[in-house]
């Protein structure tokens, strides 16, 4: 088991800014990567949809011998992870906005998320930022089209620059000194994002912060893969597997990417 590879899944291309914290951390694991692309965006779908793919994707990675699943997919962690943990008798590492540091750290009091439709409407996220966020204005703030566009690799194309400015605009004006990045897509956009905030608003992902808890789940269940050998890094997309590759081509990492039809 200790040599088996974490399994990670997502709607898309976008947990690969996940992968790429987790194989910094843990660099001697394998892992197995699986983006559904063709079901993005899940932000736009039902709850039930959510679970129903959540757990086909699970079920693929657990066919295929894996550890331990990170979720990495704030709109299925926030929809799906209950389930799953009920349904599946391996540990399950999620994403959600980290909405705890930026209001701890937020001295104008006013934080911004931008995060998928399905995420702001679920109840985990309202319970987080109900708990975490008290005394702060939470500007909840859907990217819709933004998962399109980086799944097309528009990650600075006029269109993502005209739509983020949209997005932007109503929480600068509020006074926001902190963004929180809600889906795991969107570290994409943080080129472009530096551009169109002002220096002061600090960007927050959760992605280093997945890669610990990652690591710290499989040292307590005894999973850390004690092996140091060049581990390999296996992807598979149920679309055209181009974004893919280009989103890892300068990844120091042993990596297959191939199409797979699921
Ligand atoms: N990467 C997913 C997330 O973190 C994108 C969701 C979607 O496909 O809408 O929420």
């Amino acid at each position: 088991m200790k040599d088996s590879p974490i399994g990670i899944f997502d709607s898309g291309v976008g947990g690969t800014s996940i992968w790429k914290e987790i194989q910094k951390l843990l660099s001697n694991e394998d892992t197995l990567y699986l983006a559904d692309s063709k079901n993005a965006p899940y932000g736009e779908k039902s709850r039930e949809e959510i679970v129903r793919l959540s757990q086909k994707n699970t079920e693929f990675l657990l066919q295929r011998g894996c550890k331990l699943i990170v979720v990495a997919c704030n709109t299925a962690t926030t929809n799906a992870i209950t389930d799953l943990r009920e349904n599946y008798n391996v540990p399950f590492i999620g994403i959600e906005p980290a909405i705890k540091p930026a209001a701890l750290n937020s001295k104008s009091k006013t934080v911004g998320v931008l995060a998928t439709k399905g995420t702001l409407a679920s109840s985990l996220f309202h319970s987080t930022s109900e708990n975490h966020a008290y005394g702060i204005q939470v500007m909840e703030q859907e990217g819709t089209g933004l998962v399109e566009l980086i799944e097309k690799g528009e990650l600075e194309s006029e269109k993502t620059r005209g739509l983020l400015k949209k997005y932007l605009d109503p929480m600068l004006t509020k006074g926001i000194d902190y963004l929180v990045l809600g889906c795991s897509h969107y570290p994409y956009l943080i080129p472009l994002l530096k551009e169109l905030l002002p220096q002061q608003v600090r960007i927050i992902d959760s992605g280093e912060a997945v890669a610990r808890q990652t690591k710290s789940i499989l040292l307590e269940h005894n999973l850390l893969n004690p092996e140091i050998g060049r581990a390999k890094h296996q992807f598979y997309s149920n679309t055209d597997e181009t974004i893919l590759k280009d989103l890892l081509y300068n990844v120091n990492a042993e990596i297959e990417v191939s199409y797979l039809d699921f």
